[in-house]
């Protein structure tokens, strides 16, 4: 076996079954796949109390260690599964075969051992699999084997053979609401075998046929026209039979297999064509859809969000690496003392915990947009503009720390969300998913004098052409529809009788898409001209991106939201209060919301993205049902704590525009380390449900302007000039002087550095 250099930290992903639930346990096959969620093993900081499973794991390595003499493995490292319970619930991604796959990963390349050979790895799952049986008894070992061999594998009796992953199924994930308990369902199922063998064994036959006919076609060949048809028919049978053997158990087990919301997901996946099952013991937790195409998961999310509430979770990819070495830490938002630092400090800080070279934050440096270059920009320019470029800490989402980089010229904001998203923090972070990235392309049509079709024979004659207009639609960017975008469909509003308003929605991926969508309105004009007879007015983008939407939420502990003169169920009550009083009077709506945009713009400023359009997006949403409402809204939940929710309009990109070509932008992205422009919505909502709160813990405690005028002492002390810790000394005696003016700064830090040179 090669030796490698110990790494830092090992990670190993969750897993999710595709089919062969139950009837694995009697021997029957299940194809398992590794979800890219990861759990990290790095060195423990000390003061933990290693789990039963971690106890295990490093038992395991030690005993095979000792057998090569080799060195006993060192402490038990510390694991991060942050991203398998986003917010504290966990979504059933099997938490503990990762941790036991990474404690065993830990050791064996800290002896040494290199985890890319493939008998390393191959000792990895028999140690991994070992230690999870030791500390969790039964279970059919699928979950370790997805965690330590990663892609997607077929699995009976306790083998796993890797399985390629047809190209042509789509999966996706909904969440079902509640975590199950796997253990419990199986005893209560096995136990049913007893009283009713017969129904027993019928059920497990219909589950083990349904299971062999997933795998079969699952692993058919696609070799002519029509194949990819008859394995997704089959995929389908196999997926309606094998929830009939499940309903089966559940009757005779007593088991809550197939809940309500469970069955919701699976009726409407039906009626949309599509296959949905459990993924897992059922109860709650994840449901697998499968489809042939990306677009018809994303409409059957689209329909469960907005008919049923329920989030389908676009970020867990199927088929991921399995155990491997990490070049290096995760990200830690989590930097303490970092608005204590200097600016050059700070970048420091930044270098070593995103592992951005330190060379690359000069484009932070005054003039990284040079005039001539502004020149280029926009018209009769005359210089540029600086702000302050920030960078918030201790936001975690969906079980992921982000290090989020704010644009904002007013005092507090940063401080303000850094705060918030530390108390939210406290309450396990938080949890974002979000709509399809569809926007709108609008073509306005106008009848002049009467001429052309009445309009609703001009509605249904433009309804009728929907699939050649979609056609049509689809033939204008070849390289979107190559990225797995493009026009998804088309909407006739009628607005007067003699105006109409076509809509076609368009995937824009991780373009923002203004000019896609642009170039497709006036593609499409002229064939709507035709169709109605009437005259093709505007064709333009609409900026209301109601179809492209962030969801994010938070649950706070009270402790986490008391004060110094008050406690944390006082503000729980006064927040409450202040998100009833928004969502019953437009004029606090407003300020409420401008509250929350305060953190939304300064990342979209930030990250290079288009911010009047984010801006006219909420706005127009707020109002969306006539009256201006609040974008965020505050409950007390049944246990007491502090739960809020954000639905926000998310129009930005990843991709082109300022995004890509604007130094500063370039950085602010690589910093955040989002992998789509989804990912980057959740943020910036996450950042302005943040700002919220921080805004209305103040308002209902102290009063925003005591915390303001901290921080307003802070910026007077730096445009005095006041450097490193004169800042916060010069800041606290401004406070203490009563007069928080800029040339009683001047006088003050005058006589703080005449102190000093006279000591
Ligand atoms: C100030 O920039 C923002 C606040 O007015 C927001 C609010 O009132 O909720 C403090």
């Amino acid at each position: 076996m090669s030796q490698a250099k110990a790494p830092v930290q090992v990670s190993a992903p969750g897993k999710a079954l595709l089919c062969g639930e139950y009837a694995v346990l009697a021997g029957a096959p299940a194809i398992v796949t590794a979800i890219d969620v990861r759990a990290i093993a790095a060195p423990a900081c000390g003061g933990e109390i290693p789990s039963v499973v971690v106890r295990a794991a490093r038992d395991q390595v030690a005993a095979y260690l000792a057998s090569r003499s080799l060195p006993s493995p060192g402490p038990a490292p510390e694991i991060d599964t942050g991203p398998f319970a986003p917010g504290g619930r966990k979504l059933g991604l099997g938490s503990s075969a990762a941790v036991a796959a990474t404690v065993v990963g830990y050791h064996l390349a800290e002896a040494g051992l290199d985890l890319a050979a493939p008998a390393v790895i191959a000792d990895a799952h028999a140690l991994a699999r070992a230690a999870h049986r030791d500390a969790q008894g039964g279970g059919s070992g699928a979950d370790v084997a997805a965690a330590v061999l990663g892609g997607t594998l077929r699995f009976v009796d306790g083998q796993a053979t890797p399985l390629p992953h047809p190209a042509w199924l789509a999966i996706a994930f909904v969440d079902a609401g509640a975590p199950a308990i796997t253990a419990s369902f199986v005893r209560m199922v096995q136990a049913a075998a007893g009283p009713h063998p017969a129904a027993y064994r019928q059920a497990m036959a219909t589950l083990r046929a349904a299971s062999e006919r997933f795998l079969e076609a699952f692993t058919q060949p696609i070799e002519g026209p029509g194949d990819v048809d008859r394995a997704y028919a089959a995929i389908v049978q196999a997926v309606a039979a094998h929830n009939e053997g499940l309903g089966e158990l559940q009757r005779i087990s007593g088991a809550p297999i197939l809940t309500p919301t469970i069955t919701t997901v699976i009726d409407a996946a039906a009626r949309m064509g599509l296959a949905a099952k459990p993924s897992g013991a059922g109860g709650g937790d994840l449901v697998v859809v499968f489809g042939r195409t990306h677009a018809e998961l994303d409409r059957l999310a689209d329909h469960l969000l907005r008919t049923h509430g329920l989030a389908t979770l676009a970020h867990l990819k199927a088929a991921a690496p399995g155990l491997r070495s990490e070049p290096r830490a995760p990200l830690c938002s989590r930097l303490a003392g970092f608005f204590r630092l200097g600016v050059e400090a700070r970048r420091d800080a930044l270098a070593a915990e995103s592992g951005i070279v330190r060379d690359a934050f000069a484009v932070l440096d005054p003039g990284s947009l040079a005039v001539e270059q502004a020149d280029g920009l926009i018209e009769n320019v005359i210089g540029t503009l600086d702000l302050p470029f920030a960078v918030a800490t201790n936001f975690r989402i969906n079980g992921k720390d982000y290090l989020v980089p704010m644009c904002v010229e007013e005092a507090s904001v940063v401080a303000a969300a850094s705060n918030a998203a530390k108390m939210v923090r406290a309450g396990g972070g938080f949890v974002a998913h979000s709509d399809p990235p569809w926007m709108i392309a609008q073509v306005q049509l106008c009848r002049e004098d009467g001429e052309g079709l009445e309009v609703s024979a001009a509605i249904t004659a433009i309804s009728e052409a929907r699939a050649a207009l979609l056609a049509l639609a689809t033939s204008v960017h070849p390289r979107l529809i190559a990225r797995g975008g493009g026009p998804r469909d088309l909407e006739v509003r009628r607005l007067a009788d003699d105006m109409i308003a076509v809509h076609v929605i368009v995937d824009c991926r991780d373009a923002m898409g203004a000019n896609l969508l642009n170039t497709i309105a006036e593609t499409l004009a002229p064939r709507l001209a035709a169709l109605s007879g009437w005259s093709a007015g505007l064709r333009i983008l609409s900026n209301l991106a109601d179809h492209r939407r962030a969801h994010v939420r938070a649950r706070i502990p009270p402790e986490a939201l008391a004060g110094p003169t008050w406690e944390g169920t006082d503000a729980v009550a006064g927040i409450v209060s202040a998100s009833r009083f928004a969502e019953l009077d437009p004029y606090r709506a407003a300020t409420h919301n401008k509250g929350i945009m305060n953190g939304v713009d300064a990342v979209v400023l930030a990250t290079g993205n288009d911010w009047r359009a984010i801006e006219a997006g909420a706005h127009a949403y707020a109002a969306a049902d006539g009256q201006y409402r609040p974008l965020a809204i505050w409950r007390r939940g049944a246990d007491g704590w502090l739960e809020g929710q954000i639905t926000a309009p998310m129009a930005i990109g990843m991709v082109g525009g300022a995004t890509h070509v604007h130094p500063v932008a370039r950085l602010a992205i690589d910093l955040l380390g989002c992998q789509s422009s989804a990912e980057l919505g959740q943020v910036i909502a996450a950042v302005g449900l943040a700002s919220n709160l921080a805004a209305l813990r103040a308002l209902a405690t102290e009063g925003i302007q005591r915390g303001h005028m901290s921080l307003h002492a802070r910026t007077l002390a730096v445009g005095a000039g006041a450097t490193g810790d004169e800042v916060e000394i010069l800041a606290a005696r401004l406070i203490e002087s009563g007069e928080i003016k800029h040339e009683r700064a001047v006088t003050i830090l005058h006589e703080i550095r005449s102190d000093a040179a006279c000591r």
